[in-house]
């Protein structure tokens, strides 16, 4: 089965076995069949966040459960259960418009509901953390649900449980999370503010700051349906103090912003910029002109060749800045 349409990287890469959950009963049974248990396994969401380097030895099991239900609502707050298979930004755009906010800095993130507290989704100063209340999970092996609540998820930057200990024991069938029906919104990151005053926007609504999310998104970020790629193909590094002051002597305009155990967070699209590969293009592949942070598919890329330009960016940033960069995409 081609997965090109499976994965925003769009690239030309085949599955041995295909097939699809639309409720937890066929997931149940998908996972207790033979050819699940005597084969890899990759659970797929929206494809937005992997990279295949190669062809896929085994079963892509694509998660499709659907529905959002209101599970309890007072004056000021709502809270809300819905399927792994709903895609994320349709979701946003559902709450935006009942007034339900908290998800908002959220908006035009790909990917599925289930996906999103694997790395923990985050942007324009929110992350899903702070809205999550809950998730339910497969067990792989048992077959069981299990509950999962907010410190169990063990929530950090574009981390949680399920990318550690729990690498590839559960599969998440549903999330739920609490919306404040007076919502306040979250300014803090400039750009939202920059942009929300170019408006003329005084005293914006969630939906303004939707707005203003999705256009600062637009000017930057190559839409996936144009040009494949998957996001930031890095994390941004954490590094500490001293190492920040010591590159600050040498590349004074370097940001970064400090952390609450005293290391300074860097942006990696700053160095791999400063570095020189921004714009860069390599046959069908290449750095993204407007964010060095993502790698593209121009069209007819190979995975591999995306693999190995991130490891020659990684061994070039570590050269010049003496920085390590880590993959945020999943590679397969
Ligand atoms: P997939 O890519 O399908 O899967 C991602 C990983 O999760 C895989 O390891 C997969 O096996 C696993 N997985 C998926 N679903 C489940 C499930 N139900 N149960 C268990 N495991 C599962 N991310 C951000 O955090 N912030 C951003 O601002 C952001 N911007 C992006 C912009 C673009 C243009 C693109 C292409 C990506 C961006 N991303 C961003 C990354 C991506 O959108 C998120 O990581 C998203 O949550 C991935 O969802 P998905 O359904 O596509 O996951
Ligand atoms: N920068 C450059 N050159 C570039 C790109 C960035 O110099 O080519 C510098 C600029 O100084 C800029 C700073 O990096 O001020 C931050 O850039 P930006 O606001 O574009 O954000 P980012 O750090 O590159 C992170 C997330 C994004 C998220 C945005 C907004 C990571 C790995 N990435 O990117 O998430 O949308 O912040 O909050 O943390 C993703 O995870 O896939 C993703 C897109």
């Amino acid at each position: 089965k081609s997965l090109h349409r499976y994965h925003t990287f769009h690239l030309d890469v085949k599955a041995k076995y295909f097939t699809e959950a639309k409720s937890v009963g066929e997931l149940k049974e998908i996972i207790s069949s033979d050819i699940f248990k005597s084969n890899s396994h990759l659970i797929l969401g929206g494809g937005s966040n992997v990279l295949f380097t190669k062809d896929f030895d085994g079963l892509v099991l694509k998660l499709s459960l659907p529905g959002v239900q209101v599970q309890e609502e007072s004056q000021d707050e709502i809270v809300i259960k819905v399927g792994a298979g709903v895609v994320w930004h349709e979701l946003v755009m559902h709450c935006v418009a009942k007034g339900w906010g908290g998800i908002e800095n959220l908006s035009l993130i790909p990917g599925t509901v289930g996906a999103a507290p694997m790395q923990n989704i985050g942007a324009y100063g929110v992350e899903i953390k702070d809205v999550f209340h809950s998730l339910e999970a497969v067990e792989i092996e048992s077959g069981k649900t299990r509950t999962f609540n907010n410190n169990e998820c063990e929530f950090g930057y574009r981390e949680s449980v399920f990318k550690k200990a729990l690498k590839d024991k559960f599969i998440i069938t549903s999330v739920t999370f609490v919306l404040q029906k007076e919502a306040k919104v979250n300014t803090t990151y400039g750009a939202i503010n920059e942009t929300l005053a170019s408006w003329n926007i005084e005293h914006p609504t969630i939906g303004d700051v939707s707005r203003a999310v999705i256009h600062i998104r637009q000017s930057k970020l190559p839409n996936p349906e144009e040009i494949g790629n998957a996001g930031s193909f890095f994390k941004n590094p954490t590094i500490a103090s001293k190492a920040y002051e010591a590159l600050k002597s040498d590349y004074p305009a370097i940001p970064g912003y400090p952390q609450e155990d005293g290391s300074v967070k860097v942006p990696a699209g700053w160095l791999i910029e400063k570095d020189g590969w921004k714009g860069k293009t390599i046959g069908q592949i290449g750095v993204h002109k407007n964010q060095a942070l993502v790698l593209v598919n121009y069209g007819g890329g190979k995975g591999g060749d995306i693999w190995q330009l991130a490891q020659e960016i990684l061994a070039s940033v570590k050269k010049r800045f003496g920085v390590e960069l880590s993959a945020e995409v999943n590679i397969v």
